[in-house]
């Protein structure tokens, strides 16, 4: 497992943004779900014969939209394109760290062409676009995730274990990588949220024993989540320093981070979830 030392390395800037959250207008990057829709099965929650209704879909996403923008973030958007409807999940665009990002290259062909759309979009921005070399899977923010300075990096079923030590190589960072156990927690973001630098929610059977025993080792507080709430997506939220955003009926966790001191907002994305997706994919941190 690679780990390198952090000396003014941008996951500490990272670490320092994460801390000073409060105070700093938060950056997103969304896409409009005028594309969105269910046309293909790449995860176990898609089904033909389930599709999304576009119109409470779009009801969903504003409602999204407006709580984040109540919360005072600042918005980007990506025009969707068509014959992409997965491009609704920015979360897989990449991974944004400082002023590079390393592009996501996907598993699947149906969303191989986000990518380069994404890769304008942020060099639009001035980012420094790292790719990874062609045989290698990364599908960015959705499989990687930093708890202060470290990133917790998944890999099996959409990212490879090989893109974790580049980053780490090219950073300076510690990865820890986690294997990802069940088919319907495909991504690091299905079953892992961080909500603080010491906080995270995460669903144990999703990983294996070694990546539990990982987590719980190198994370102060780690809080474990019922089965019913993580197939509800509870760990796919966003968080806006103590402002938490996830999908309704989740109370068991909902208790939990109050407690904490965190503030919920809850908001259907039934939607979403169809596609195997829910508030936090929906979005991704600039
Ligand atoms: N249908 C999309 C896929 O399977 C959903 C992506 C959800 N993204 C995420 N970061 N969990 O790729």
């Amino acid at each position: 497992m690679p780990s390198f030392s952090c000396v003014n390395s941008p996951a500490c800037w990272l670490h320092q943004k994460f801390d000073l959250m409060n105070n700093q207008k938060v950056k997103l990057l969304m896409c409009p779900p005028d594309q969105y829709a269910i046309r293909y099965v790449i995860n176990p929650w898609m089904k033909l014969t389930r599709p999304s209704d576009p119109a409470r879909a779009d009801r969903q996403w504003k409602n999204l939209f407006d709580i984040l923008t109540g919360l005072n973030c600042e918005i980007d958007l990506i025009k969707p394109e068509k014959g992409l409807p997965d491009m609704v999940f920015t979360a897989n665009a990449g991974l944004p760290v400082h002023n590079r990002v390393f592009l996501s290259r996907f598993r699947h062909k149906e969303r191989e062409a986000e990518a380069k759309h994404f890769r304008k979009w942020f060099e639009k921005q001035g980012l420094n676009v790292i790719e990874m070399p062609p045989d290698i899977f990364f599908e960015g923010a959705g499989d990687a995730l930093f708890v202060g300075n470290t990133l917790f990096a998944a890999y099996r079923f959409r990212s490879d274990i090989r893109a974790h030590s580049l980053i780490a190589e090219t950073l300076g960072v510690q990865v820890l990588s986690l294997e990802l156990a069940k088919k319907r927690y495909y991504h690091l973001d299905t079953c892992f949220a961080p909500v603080s630098s010491k906080t995270v929610l995460y669903y144990p059977p999703a990983f294996d024993r070694y990546g539990q025993k990982v987590i719980e080792e190198n994370i102060p507080d780690p809080i474990p989540v019922p089965k019913n709430e993580a197939n509800r997506f509870v760990c796919n939220a966003i968080v806006i320093g103590k402002d938490i955003i996830m999908h309704y009926r989740c109370p068991e966790t909902v208790k939990l981070l109050t407690n904490r001191g965190f503030r919920i907002h809850e908001t259907n994305l039934s939607e979403f979830i169809k596609a195997g997706g829910s508030a936090k994919c929906l979005t991704l941190q600039i």
